[in-house]
């Protein structure tokens, strides 16, 4: 059997952290970044995945500036949406395993607990609109693809891209000396990505297909999650908490999106660490990394 994988999105948080993992678990790893390759574009995508040939292929490239496409939504459907069309489209043609990521944000945070795969979805802007429907892209091409929802991803990826993630910016604005404002009435299930590489493997060593939550574990608000990385960071700024009404954002967001992985522990995937666990190895983590990336 073919082991070999095409990792799109390899130079994001979660596309280093899948080239690692399926590199350590002996695939052979093709990877495809946004200089190498535009998934927006069908043609070189389907030449990329016929050339390569891989029994998988993953897709972690996303258009993730929630507030700035709600300016530009055809960006954000371009990416999030029709080049997962692409990627399915190929996969068809290469008989491909997809796995496609996805997010909490197809929720509406209404519900007040943990969201199950079986949840009503309902998107509140533009980017959720597009990542929903890259889910359904996929699931219309392909018989068995992998959607795996997460949430909130940090990963020492993040310390190289433009947009990095919520304990980076946390880290920069406690340097800044001024106080530090962070909404406490919305609630996520922040995810470290190397652990979310890890069950993804996992997963496809099960077979899993379908839709699948892998989230962090821990729903938390964004304030008591900064509280979380400033108090193991050992670093003590003013935090005040502010809320959606104070802080308004262009796009609308899931007051409460956090995610249950009660599916994935019941197909026999291993369970997520406390989120303080998840911290202390990103921060102990980021101290190792340096500004080449290897991967
Ligand atoms: N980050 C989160 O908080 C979060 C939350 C929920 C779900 N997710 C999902 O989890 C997955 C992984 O996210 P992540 O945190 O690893 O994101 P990330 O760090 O922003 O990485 C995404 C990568 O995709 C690349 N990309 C964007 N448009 C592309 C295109 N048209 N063609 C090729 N590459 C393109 C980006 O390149 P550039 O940097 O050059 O744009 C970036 O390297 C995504 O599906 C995302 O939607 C993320």
């Amino acid at each position: 059997m073919k082991s070999r994988v095409a990792i799109f999105g390899s130079g994001g948080q979660l596309g280093v952290e899948l080239c690692r993992e399926f590199g350590h678990r002996g695939w052979e790893v093709v990877r495809f970044d946004r200089q190498s390759l535009d998934i927006a574009d069908a043609c070189l995508v389907e030449t990329a995945i016929a050339k390569a040939d891989p029994a998988l292929v993953i897709n972690s490239a996303a258009y993730n500036q929630v507030d700035v496409a709600e300016k530009e939504p055809l960006a954000a459907f371009q990416a999030n949406a029709l080049a997962v069309r692409n990627l399915a489209m190929a996969c068809r043609q290469a008989d491909a395993q997809l796995v496609q990521f996805s997010t909490d944000y197809v929720f509406d945070g209404t519900k007040g607990s943990p969201y199950v795969e079986t949840d009503p979805t309902h998107p509140l802007g533009a980017y959720a609109v597009s990542k929903l429907s890259g889910e359904l892209y996929a699931q219309a091409y392909l018989d068995k693809p992998l959607i795996i929802r997460t949430s909130g991803v940090f990963g020492p990826g993040g310390l190289f891209t433009p947009r990095g993630n919520f304990v980076e910016l946390m880290l920069r604005l406690a340097g800044n000396g001024s106080p530090i404002r962070v909404v406490e009435d919305h609630v996520a299930s922040p995810t470290y990505a190397p652990l979310l590489a890890e069950r993804t493997a996992e997963l496809l060593e099960k077979n899993c297909t379908g839709v699948f939550h892998i989230g962090g574990g821990q729903p938390i608000s964004w304030h008591e999650y900064a509280r979380l990385i400033f108090e193991l960071a050992g670093v003590n700024p003013e935090l005040k908490p502010t809320n959606e009404r104070e802080y308004r954002t262009a796009a609308r967001r899931p007051r409460f999106s956090a995610l249950s992985n009660s599916k994935m522990e019941s197909h026999g995937v291993t369970p997520m660490p406390p989120l303080r666990e998840a911290v202390a190895m990103y921060l102990a983590a980021r101290k190792s990394v340096t500004p080449h990336r290897s991967e």
